[in-house]
């Protein structure tokens, strides 16, 4: 894709996950790699729902702008993971309602959060670890997210919220869609009084990892 593509990908995926209530008010932020190996990232501050194409942020894996809006105030965890995975080609983070809601539960499996009911969560997202609470733009948090970043695809953050990765900016959001789903069927299960049936061993063994 080229640089202009990618803009305007990044303005209408952010348009619809706002439009869809994945998003709201300032939170969140996306970046996808340039085939030069700088980077797009939205600007701090700015409502996923309200891109414009010209202002994104450009970045180098230094963490540079090289023009554009200042940049999200976590482009360091996302620029953190780029560096450990170079296979991953775009970032969305959210704080989208059910999956920050998981995040905010006691309890949690804290190697995946969601123990598997539901294949595409498996070939998707699984194993989900939880990052533990640090102040949202802070160095401990891009560090603790450095941490996991070669072990998981995705991540939930403690108090926080969702990060998914893909190759492309349309791979990491089909995730994020896909991981707030799955959360809100978790509650939806907890809350209907039926014990959910998991997927055994077995059934996990059969399906693969798809981006
Ligand atoms: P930025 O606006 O700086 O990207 O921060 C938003 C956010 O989601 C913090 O967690």
């Amino acid at each position: 894709m080229t640089e202009k593509e990618v803009r305007e990908e990044m303005v209408r995926l952010g348009a619809s996950l706002f439009e869809r209530g994945l998003t709201s008010g300032n939170g969140g932020n996306m970046s996808a790699r340039l085939e030069d190996g700088t980077f797009i990232a939205t600007p701090t501050r700015s409502s996923l729902g309200r891109l414009r194409a010209e202002r994104l942020s450009h970045v180098n894996l230094s963490g540079e702008l090289l023009d554009g809006d200042r940049p999200s105030s976590e482009c360091a965890f996302h620029l953190n993971i780029y560096k450990a995975r170079p296979d991953c080609g775009a970032i969305v983070h959210l704080h989208s309602t059910h999956a920050t809601a998981l995040a905010c539960c006691e309890g949690l499996d804290p190697d995946n959060v969601i123990k598997p009911f539901t294949p595409y969560y498996v070939m998707q997202i699984a194993p989900l670890p939880l990052v533990p609470y640090h102040k949202p733009g802070s160095q401990a948090l891009f560090d603790a997210i450095a941490s996991y970043a070669p072990k998981a695809r995705c991540l939930l953050l403690a108090n926080h919220g969702l990060v998914t990765t893909g190759a492309s900016l349309e791979k990491a959001v089909n995730k994020a869609e896909e991981l707030e789903e799955t959360a809100r069927l978790f509650f939806l299960l907890k809350g209907s009084g039926s014990r959910i049936k998991y997927l055994s061993e077995q059934e996990i063994s059969q399906l693969k990892p798809i981006d």
